[in-house]
């Protein structure tokens, strides 16, 4: 058994025999590794008793979940409520486009990687963006963009 298999084994432990408990358990593999590769996925599909195909189900599902690791820079797309009022569409949109990935995917030069999120507690600058740790507000789809690039020139 490789590295990965036999730290996710240790991992998924407590959900053994639990087919219930599949999310929580992924969240447990992904925060220790960081992603959730195939290897992973069996893993706990075999510890906890589901189908692989019910994992993948789930890890895809879920935004939150990625397969590759993440890129050098996270941005995070607020889609909570006043953020989705004020236009949070318009600035996925922009985003995917200009990044070329869909949320919990990472570019392909692994610099940036997208994710939603539900509410980043700023909602008077609606709508917004993360991105590592600093905020970006009152965003349009020519404002997101133009960050997008200044991450890729910087
Ligand atoms: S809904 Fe987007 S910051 Fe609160």
């Amino acid at each position: 058994m490789n590295r990965i298999a036999e730290q996710v084994r240790e991992i998924v432990q407590p959900y053994a025999g639990k087919p219930a408990e599949l999310i929580q358990a992924l969240h447990r593999i992904q925060s220790t590794l960081g992603y959730l590769p195939r290897e992973a996925q069996e893993v706990a599909a075999e510890a906890l008793g589901v189908p692989l195909s019910q994992v993948r189900g789930v890890v895809t599902f879920y935004h939150l979940f990625r397969t590759r690791p993440a890129g050098k820079h996270t941005i995070r797309v607020c889609m909570g409520t006043a953020c989705h009022v004020r236009g949070a569409e318009r600035i996925l949109a922009a985003l995917k486009e200009e990044l070329g990935i869909g949320p919990g995917e990472t570019t392909a030069d692994r610099k940036i990687s997208l994710e939603l999120v539900r509410c980043l507690g700023c909602c008077g600058l609606a709508p917004v963006m993360m991105v590592d740790e600093d905020v970006f507000g009152r965003l349009d789809p020519k404002k997101a963009r133009r960050i997008v690039q200044e991450i890729r020139d910087g």
